[in-house]
């Protein structure tokens, strides 16, 4: 087979980038390691900022992110038993969205159905075949048959675990990793949201995160020990905690259920870099990682999509490389502000075990310079809302 563009993993990252090229009549090959159900079966953040709703809008794959998105013009922080409300609206122009990445994966994966877009699912050893030179190739298996693609460029968006960031040698990449000492038990429950915006917590008990999908689908984070297992927690353990983490007022009107999902995540900042390797690109969880704090996973993914498909659509339809030249520094530039701002709001709002008395007197006047700060909360908001591209 041959194709432009090679791309490796069919998460949001690897579908949006094949959906946006196919736009522009540029080829591309999606080569998936699992199934679509098992990748639609991922759990996934649900908050989108204006920049990558923009990028569905471009790809035309927004009319039900349009339809179904609901605003958040704000959320709340509480410290205790204290809270206030961060207005991202008044203090920057604009808002994010709340809507599931699942959802945004399944609108993708139709939307390259419909397009004719070439997916290849159940691939096994991918390898990444002379990047540096001017023909590239990639090999895999399906069912057991070896297969071959020749390319002219490879994006590896292969996620974290993924194939591409190895292909690049031991000598060239540079990793920069924090691995925090306590994880995020998370569960799903048919019940309405506690409040109509997001509450992020820090309590003497630990962080908590009170989110939702929808009016009746709700997604809490408390967090917890790194050697703690879901076995350890049954629902009513969850919802006792999660209480005590949380305001009173939100405490007393929170409507429990019994969990549809409930799993433990790490919680890790990770770049790798360079981005490039001669004709291969990285792209989202392939080149970095932020802890869920800042909600940064896909839409710092989505920043390096519009980078490299402008790149790729320059040098395809106009014959210049320069985006495609710039690609690496432009998006590590952003992705680095996103792994300050995930790393700032993980400190500022989670108890690590190694914090002592003066740590946590400075973690208390952060919050409280936030809370009292017109312009700490600006800075807050513009990160939050999304950075520009
Ligand atoms: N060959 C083919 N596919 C692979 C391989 C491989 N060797 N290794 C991993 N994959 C696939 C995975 O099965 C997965 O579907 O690559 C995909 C990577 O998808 P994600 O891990 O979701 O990464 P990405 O697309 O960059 O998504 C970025 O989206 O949902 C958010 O918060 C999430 O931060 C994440 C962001
Ligand atoms: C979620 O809804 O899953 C979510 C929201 C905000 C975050 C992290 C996760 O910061």
């Amino acid at each position: 087979m041959k194709t432009q563009v090679a791309i490796i993993g069919g998460g949001p990252s690897g579908l949006l980038l094949s959906q946006l090229l196919d736009k522009k009549g540029i080829d591309s090959i999606v080569l998936e390691r699992k199934t679509r159900d098992y990748v639609l079966g991922r759990i996934r953040a649900g908050i989108l900022e204006t920049g990558f709703v923009n990028l569905m809008r471009e790809a035309g794959v927004s009319d039900r992110l349009d339809a179904e998105s609901f605003a958040h013009d704000g959320t709340i922080i509480s410290n205790g038993d204290d809270q206030f409300h961060i207005d991202f609206k008044e203090l920057t122009g604009t808002n994010v969205v709340v809507y599931g990445q699942t959802e945004v994966t399944r609108d993708l994966y139709d939307a390259r159905e419909a397009m004719g877009g070439k997916i290849v699912f159940n691939v096994d050893d991918v390898q990444i075949c002379d990047a540096k030179s001017d023909a590239p190739y990639v090999t895999y298996s399906v069912g057991g048959e070896p297969a071959r693609i020749e390319c002219e460029f490879v994006a590896g968006c292969d996620g974290f675990h993924g194939v591409s960031r190895r292909t690049i040698p031991d000598e060239v990449r540079k990793e920069y990793e924090k691995v925090y000492p306590f994880g995020w038990l998370g569960i799903l429950s048919e019940t309405p949201p506690v409040d109509d915006e997001l509450i992020y917590s820090n309590s003497k008990n630990g962080f908590a995160l009170c989110s939702m999908r929808n009016s009746n689908l709700s997604r809490y984070y408390i967090q917890c020990s790194l050697s703690d297992s879901v076995d350890d927690w049954t629902d009513d353990a969850f919802w006792k905690e999660l209480k005590r983490r949380i305001p009173k007022d939100a405490a007393d009107r929170l409507v429990t259920g019994p969990s549809i999902e409930k799993s433990i995540a790490p919680l890790r900042s990770f770049v790798t870099e360079p981005m490039r390797w001669g004709n291969l690109f990285l792209c989202g969880d392939a080149a970095h990682i932020v802890p869920p704090t800042g909600a940064k996973g896909l839409n710092t993914a989505a920043s390096d999509i519009h980078y490299l498909n402008n790149g790729l659509v320059q040098y395809f339809l106009e014959g210049s490389s320069a985006g495609i030249d710039a690609y690496s520094e432009k998006a590590l530039a952003r992705v680095w502000k996103a792994e300050r701002f995930s790393w700032w709001m993980t400190s500022l709002l989670h108890r690590f075990p190694e914090q002592n008395a003066f740590d946590l007197k400075m973690q208390q006047a952060e919050i409280e310079f936030l809370r009292t700060n017109r312009d700490a909360q600006s800075v807050m908001a513009q990160n939050y809302v999304g950075l520009p591209y």
